[in-house]
């Protein structure tokens, strides 16, 4: 395994029990129906899965696809994190929801599981972690069983060019769009789910993928891009542009959609930054 890929699993071995325990998670929360448990758009887009096979790429500890199977969904989640895995597992039991859990880096899942699924799902926070998106896209495409889909909602990787840095005050960029082979390189402290956890690891390695270099893979990947939507709102508050306030601003429009900002502060949402969603339909001859 790549080294950073390494460092990274170790600091989500770390993070996991942190996040159980998250305001941000709200794991009571979800638990109880408190809170909604899949942003309503996820819902929206990704449609009816009762009765569908869904595999979750990067699960982490199974609050979505545990959601999904609250939906009818026969699941499969899978991350690296053996953590993850095991919280994912336990939060299964104790719902009595039924799911299946796999430990595995994402690229190397073709050797761990087989089979394949109707829906094809990953959200928030999954492509900065890896280093090869082309791989990463052969096993979506490797998953997707004819007639199913994929569906990806991520920040928007224009979202990742801003200065971040406590003392950005405007919108400067700062980071390089472009993917490149080295990962940039953070100082970790604490959690985006809790800054002030105390946390050994101390480092966390990020890949920039431009939009471009995703669409495209999963393109010569074999799956066919339905649509691409954008949203021009954002929910973390460490990066400036997308503060509490502008990112309510900005996510106002449309009913469904609830302020991201409000989701994080008031729900314990997951959301990103901004957000793409696709689809793809998988068919024997392009496979
Ligand atoms: C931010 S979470 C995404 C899931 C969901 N949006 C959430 O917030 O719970 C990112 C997950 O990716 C997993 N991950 C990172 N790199 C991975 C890799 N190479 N293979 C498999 N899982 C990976 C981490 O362990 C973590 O659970």
């Amino acid at each position: 395994m790549d080294p950073h890929v390494a460092a990274n699993r170790a600091l989500w071995d770390e993070w996991t029990p942190i996040h159980v325990r998250s305001a941000f998670y709200d794991v009571d929360g979800w638990k109880s129906g408190r809170r909604h448990d899949l942003l309503p758009l996820l819902v929206d887009e990704v449609g009816d899965v009762a009765g569908k096979d869904l595999l979750h790429l990067q699960c982490h500890f199974g609050l979505d696809t545990l959601s999904w199977a609250r939906r009818g969904a026969r699941v499969t989640g899978a991350d690296f994190s053996e953590r993850a895995v095991e919280q994912a597992r336990l939060l299964a039991a104790e719902t009595g929801l039924e799911a299946r859990f796999v430990v595995s880096d994402v690229v190397d899942l073709p050797d761990r599981l087989e089979g394949d699924f109707d829906v094809v799902f990953t959200s928030f926070g999954v492509l900065n972690w890896l280093p090869d998106v082309p791989r990463w896209a052969e096993v979506v495409a490797h998953f997707v069983r004819p007639g199913g889909f994929f569906y990806i909602a991520e920040a928007h990787p224009f979202a990742w060019v801003f200065d971040d840095g406590d003392d950005a005050t405007e919108l400067r960029l700062h980071y390089h769009y472009w993917p490149s082979e080295e990962p940039l390189k953070f100082p970790n402290t604490g959690s985006y789910a809790d800054p002030d956890a105390p946390v050994q690891a101390p480092f966390e390695y990020a890949w920039q993928h431009s939009m471009g270099e995703i669409v495209s893979s999963l393109a010569e990947a074999g799956l066919r891009i339905e649509y691409l939507h954008e949203h021009p709102w954002g929910a973390l508050e460490d990066v400036p542009v997308h503060g509490r306030g502008r990112a309510g601003d900005l996510a106002a429009p449309r009913g469904r959609r609830r302020p991201a900002a409000a989701a994080v502060l008031t729900e314990g949402d997951q959301s990103g930054l901004g957000w793409t969603g696709m689809t793809g339909e998988s068919s024997e001859e392009v496979r």
